[in-house]
């Protein structure tokens, strides 16, 4: 992929070569986060590694930033990727939208070395606005969050008139809708209050109304984009769909963010509305479920009709992530969501390893996999491909990421339970119940697995990186 900056044959799309370069940088923080993952599931089983020289709160903020950040990079990439060609027009003030890209990474770069280096302030305002704001998956400091304020408005203005000015699709109002309250949700969780219970209180407005709402509809609108391009869905059966569940995600998502407001302080009543609300949520995720295959089945049955042997898909390794998408949205969204989202389950797993267990499976399962299908999606592109195959390096990419953090799911899921049955329902959610339950065997070797499928998710790291520098012009020259 990085050799795509001298390959790129978008025929002059500067529009798409912005959305590589998001791409890029997208991809290396992928890396970072897996790396600190790994430094904090090993203090997880040796408590003194690292010890003040780089804590478990240091490797743990560190890790969650840099997944939200990259999935940030990968979800801006992906928009200026597909607004060429869903607008039919190419981008307006690309130029602008350039330099933005090159603040951006420039701010990005300082926080993380702040991060890492500085590591934590003295608890004045200064430390706000200078290291970082104590904000978990958002710490940026404040100056950092003006200066994405400002590349966002570059970034949305980039799209908006580029929409305004070409061909207006369902997808791309849905996009352009959706964008603006996935930016405009920033904002909640800028301002500074010394309320702790407020505090949490408007933080989940960016957490959930992200990733439970417009979240959930930007991946929709990247399904149906690539449904669109890899398989030759029908656009309207395509919008269709998007409609149905943009409908459903706002309908369940928005009133469900009441999962949060259970123990913080909110009024009661959020028992009742986040309960009913947040049970409706996996809904929609079965929809995108059933879709992704429909289509899928349906584009091959049609071909199959007309006696064609080929296979319609004309990107493996993409739709290969889009399926895992599909599948990992529902289970690790849906399902492992479901789980403990009833206050009545809740009051017994908040906060226990069950929650990291779900946060894994549904970050990885509705995100990360869609968003490297459209780095994919990107290198067909710049390489100029018809057809892009899977590799081994792309097939040993998806199996060992995937096999990993189902394991890592899987181990944290029986670590939770641990936690669940001696921590809170035995031991009464004692201060040293929370210390005996960590030491137990089910506990200890649950975090070992962690560990272990850990390392198999960072070696299929290195296949996928491997494979993105090298499948295109593979397969241009096979072509060729
Ligand atoms: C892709 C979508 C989703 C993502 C990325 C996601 C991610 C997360 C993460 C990271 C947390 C932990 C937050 C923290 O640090 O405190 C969390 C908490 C939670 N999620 Fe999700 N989630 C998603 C969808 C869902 C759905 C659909 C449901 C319910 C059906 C759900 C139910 C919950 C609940 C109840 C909690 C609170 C856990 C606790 O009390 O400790 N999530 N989610
Ligand atoms: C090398 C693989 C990885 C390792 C070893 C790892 C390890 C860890 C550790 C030790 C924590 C802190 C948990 C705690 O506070 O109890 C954590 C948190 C988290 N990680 Fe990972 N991780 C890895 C990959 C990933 C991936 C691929 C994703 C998602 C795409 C992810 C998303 C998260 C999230 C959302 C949290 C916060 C969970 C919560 O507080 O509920 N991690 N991870
Ligand atoms: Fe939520």
């Amino acid at each position: 992929m990085l050799t795509s900056i001298k390959t790129n044959s978008f025929a002059g799309s500067k529009t798409k070569e912005l959305g590589m370069m998001y791409f890029r940088v997208a991809i290396i923080l992928f890396g970072a986060q897996l790396v600190m993952g790994l430094i904090a599931a090993i203090q997880f089983l040796a408590p003194g590694f690292l010890f003040e020289l780089f804590d478990f709160s240091v490797a743990r903020m560190v890790h969650i930033n840099a997944l939200v950040v990259w999935m940030l990079y990968a979800m801006i990439g992906s928009t200026y990727y597909m607004l060429s060609d869903e607008t039919e027009h190419e981008g307006i003030g690309i130029g602008l939208g350039k330099l933005g890209f090159w603040v951006l990474t420039a701010a990005v770069t300082v926080v993380v070395l702040v991060y890492i280096f500085v590591q934590v302030g003295s608890g004045t305002e200064a430390s706000i606005w200078l290291i970082h704001e104590g904000r978990e998956y958002i710490e940026a400091p404040r100056w950092a969050d003006i200066g994405i304020v400002v590349v966002v408005l570059i970034f949305y203005w980039n799209v908006f008139a580029t929409y305004m000015a070409g061909r207006q699709t369902g997808i791309m109002t849905v996009m352009v809708a959706n964008l603006l309250a996935l930016a405009g949700l920033y904002v909640a969780g800028m301002f500074f209050t010394d309320n702790i219970s407020m505090d949490q209180f408007w933080w989940w407005w960016v957490i959930h109304l992200w990733v439970e709402a417009t979240w959930e509809v930007f991946v929709g609108t990247l399904a149906a984009y690539a449904l669109i391009r890899l398989i030759g869905a029908k656009r309207e059966i395509v919008e269709m769909w998007l409609w149905i569940e943009v409908l459903m995600l706002f309908g369940s998502g928005v009133l469900g963010m009441g999962h949060h407001y259970f123990w913080i302080g909110t009024p009661e009543y959020w028992w009742e509305i986040g309960a009913l609300f947040s049970a409706l949520e996996p809904v929609p995720l079965i929809a995108m479920f059933v879709h992704v295959l429909y289509d899928w089945g349906k584009e091959q049955g049609i071909a199959a009709a007309k006696g064609e042997t080929k296979n319609v898909i004309t990107n493996g390794p993409a739709m290969a992530w889009i399926v895992t998408n599909a599948f990992g949205n529902f289970l690790g969204a849906g399902i492992w969501g479901f789980f403990h989202t009833l206050p009545q389950v809740n009051i017994y797993t908040h906060g226990t390893q069950f929650t990291a267990a779900h946060g894994h499976l549904s970050f990885f399962g509705a995100y990360a996999t869609i968003l490297i299908g459209m780095m994919y999606v990107g290198i067909q592109g710049a390489y100029g491909l018809e057809r892009m195959k899977a590799t081994f390096k792309s097939k040993m990419g998806i199996v060992l990421i995937t096999f990993g953090v189902m394991g890592m799911t899987i181990a944290l899921t029986i670590a939770g339970y641990e936690q669940v049955l001696v921590e809170r329902a035995e031991l009464g959610a004692t201060w040293s119940g929370f210390f005996v339950a960590q030491e137990l065997p089910w506990y200890v070797q649950a975090q070992l697995w962690r560990t272990i499928m850990g390392v198999v998710t960072f070696v299929g790291f290195i296949y996928l990186v491997w494979d993105l520098l090298t499948i295109g012009s593979k397969a241009k020259k096979a072509q060729a």
